[in-house]
């Protein structure tokens, strides 16, 4: 039995698929490899794959369930992460659409094609971005009535067709609401890696806002490791996966340029209304269900993702942010 893992050619989909691979699980991975961000980042991360050999990789779009239906009858599957999706905040302003056909519509397919094969298990990648609002440390039982932005609602979305298919089909369902999620060949539409690469090459760092907003970090391998413990058998739960330290932007920033030892100049763009302008995980829950705590500073953290990018350079000098 195989565990089916979609945006497998994602950041966190790929960091999930090598550390189950790893573990000795049979792994078949999907992407569509679309071109929101440099497809070399997303080639990149595949050729690591490939070279584990209980991963196959298929090109397949979540939207078209047909496509998923041809995988699921080749392989026997145990379980879905479902981590394909439509990510990026800023740009769910510019194209909505795209975000309810991918991350609800894609989830449906994904839900109903689990119904159809009786696989038991289902996990969604959810988001911090759904606490919008509310009182810090966002804590699961919160109401998250106000997402501010389509990405943040697409998610929503997403979650309460989980819950309609865990009540009508018994399928176990973990929804996972990750925190600022950062490491080695991260997704150059993202803060940190962005950041990284303007200041290594003494370019201008757009800011939004005054890089006084927070963020609870969270470092890849941390996040990788709680969405295989969310795997066990839980019934339907929300679950925070979060660095539970939030810190400002600009301490970030600091650290970026203390490990490249270069300073950053800035280039200040108008704080986006569609993003939240702090966010910090109570991560209670995670750690009683799943025994998860995150073990990667921010520190460590933006050291890995400094070597990484200093190791990897000579191609990701011709990655386009
Ligand atoms: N990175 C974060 O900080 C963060 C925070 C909260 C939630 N998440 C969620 O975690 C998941 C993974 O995020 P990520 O940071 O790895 O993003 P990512 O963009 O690197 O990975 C998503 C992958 O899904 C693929 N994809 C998109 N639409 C698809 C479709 N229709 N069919 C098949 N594949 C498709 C993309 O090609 C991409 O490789 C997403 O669901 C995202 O919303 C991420």
């Amino acid at each position: 039995m195989s565990i089916l893992v979609t945006g497998a050619a994602g950041f966190i989909g790929s960091k999930v698929c090598e550390l189950l691979a790893k573990s000795g699980e049979d792994v078949v991975g999907i992407d569509n490899i679309n071109n929101y961000y440099d497809v070399k980042v997303k080639k990149y991360r595949l050729d690591g794959l490939k070279k584990l050999k209980n991963i196959k990789f298929y090109k397949v779009d979540i939207e078209i369930k047909k496509d998923i239906e041809k995988i699921l009858n080749e392989y026997k599957c145990k379980a879905i992460i479902n981590l394909a999706a439509r990510a990026g905040v800023r740009y769910s302003m510019e194209n909505p659409f795209t975000y309810v056909s991918t991350n609800i519509m894609g989830t449906l397919n994904l839900l109903d094609i689990a119904r159809e094969n009786k696989i038991k298990k289902f996990i969604l990648a959810s988001t911090s971005s759904l606490y919008a609002g509310q009182k810090m440390p966002f804590v699961e039982s919160l109401a998250v009535n106000t997402p501010i932005s389509p990405y943040a609602a697409s998610k929503k979305g997403a979650e309460a067709m989980c819950y309609s298919y865990h009540y009508l089909y018994g399928i176990d369902v973990s929804v996972l609401r990750y925190f600022t999620v950062y490491g080695p060949a991260g997704r150059p539409d993202m803060s940190v890696i962005r950041f990284i690469k303007w200041i290594d090459e003494e370019k201008p760092i757009e800011l939004f806002g005054d890089g006084l907003q927070t963020r609870d970090f969270t470092y890849v391998e941390d996040i990788a490791i709680g969405t295989i413990k969310a795997l066990k058998k839980v019934g339907f739960e929300v679950v925070n996966l979060g660095g539970n330290k939030p810190y400002k932007l600009s301490y970030m920033i600091n650290l970026i340029e203390k490990n490249l030892n270069k300073l950053a100049n800035y280039d200040y763009k108008p704080f986006c209304k569609a993003d939240i302008v702090a966010t910090w995980a109570n991560i209670d829950k995670a750690n009683k269900l799943l025994q998860w705590t995150p073990k990667v500073s921010l520190e460590q953290g933006i050291r890995k993702t400094v070597d990484w990018y200093l190791e990897n350079k000579y191609w990701f000098k011709n990655v386009t942010l």
